[in-house]
């Protein structure tokens, strides 16, 4: 399989952690709801590409979001495999928290809106009401030891609102950092951000003193920016972004959310810029093929296209 060649792209960290969602933000938006089995095999086969950092899938209402409603036989097929601190689960609430600490999960991950707007639409809750649904949610998944991670959404832009203040933002981040979790992640849940925003955020927040080293990137593709925004965060000092095999991916709750970015097109830029990672691209492209062969149709990746010829 043909590989970038190698050139290194000064001011990039020597290690990035890819943040695998796929099986979560990817599987959460199809019409169709993939068998608890091949989801656990989507994930076996991630991890076994060397996707250390795999989030599984949501303990939400399952009436909220239907494809994910068999979280726990998900982890059932899993084993160990599904659980640790490298394994979180999306989780709401304290109902939420209780079905995932029932399954045995190691880590977990609440997800606020900078926007009041999506946060009713996302959780049935104003900003505020969201953070305090958060509280003991964090609370007691710290006192179980678990790693706990922070998404806010709609940093760049909401579909609703429009423009979000830089403000908005740093206070609903700063409110998530203050629960005490472990690490925050910037959703761009829309993908509308261009890099001078990413830039802007990230020296916002270090400002507010949330250094880079607690912050992961998470950008949907929509407008074709997930990559350039990334690589812009990198040079910031970000050494975490998720990314989603195949780049599937969205937000059932926000319409115009599309695919996240997708591992492979960010494992090639890395690739070719020397950067280490830890995972195979061809495993993750083959991985990705299986899957659009389970979902009937192709990868949306440009990597995973040009590969294969798909
Ligand atoms: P609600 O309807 O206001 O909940 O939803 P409620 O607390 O009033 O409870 C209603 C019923 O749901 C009750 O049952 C609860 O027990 C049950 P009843 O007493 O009527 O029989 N319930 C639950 N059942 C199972 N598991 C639970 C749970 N919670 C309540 N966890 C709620 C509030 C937050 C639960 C709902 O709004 C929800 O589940 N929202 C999740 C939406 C979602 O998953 N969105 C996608 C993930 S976010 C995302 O993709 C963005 C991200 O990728 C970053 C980015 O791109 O920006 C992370
Ligand atoms: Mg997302």
């Amino acid at each position: 399989m043909r590989m970038p060649q190698l050139e290194p792209l000064p001011g990039l960290p020597e290690r990035v952690t890819i943040y695998e969602v796929g099986a979560r933000d990817g599987l959460q938006n199809e019409p169709t709801v993939v068998p608890a089995a091949v989801k656990a095999e989507l994930i076996r086969r991630l991890v076994a590409a060397g996707l250390d950092l795999v989030e599984t899938t949501s303990f939400v209402n399952p009436a909220w979001v239907p494809q994910l409603a068999d979280a726990a036989e998900v982890l059932d097929l899993l084993g160990d495999l599904g659980r640790g601190p490298r394994r979180p689960v999306l989780v709401p609430n304290e109902r939420g928290l209780d079905r995932a600490l029932e399954a045995g999960v190691g880590a977990v991950a609440v997800f606020g809106s900078a926007t009041e707007t999506f946060a009713r639409r996302n959780l049935n809750r104003s900003v505020a009401e969201s953070i305090a649904m958060f509280r003991p949610v964090v609370d007691r998944a710290r006192g179980e030891g678990l790693w706990v991670r922070g998404y806010v959404s709609m940093c760049f832009g909401d579909p609703w609102e429009g423009e979000v203040p830089l403000g908005q933002v740093v206070d609903v981040c700063r409110a998530l950092i203050d629960l005490g979790i472990d690490q925050l992640s910037l959703g761009d849940t829309i993908g509308v951000a261009t890099g001078g925003q990413v830039v802007a955020l990230l020296r916002a927040l270090d400002a507010v003193g949330i250094g880079v080293d607690r912050i992961g990137v998470h950008f949907h593709d929509t407008y074709g920016q997930a990559l350039a925004n990334t690589l812009r965060a990198l040079q910031e000092g970000v050494t975490v972004v998720d990314s989603s095999a195949g780049g599937l991916g969205g937000c059932p709750y926000a319409r115009s959310a599309t695919g996240n970015l997708a591992t492979e097109d960010l494992l090639w830029a890395l690739q070719g810029a020397g950067v280490r990672t830890g995972v195979d691209l061809e495993a993750v492209v083959q991985t990705s093929r299986w899957l659009a062969g389970q979902m009937g149709r192709p990868s949306p990746s440009r990597v995973v296209k040009a590969l294969t010829g798909d």
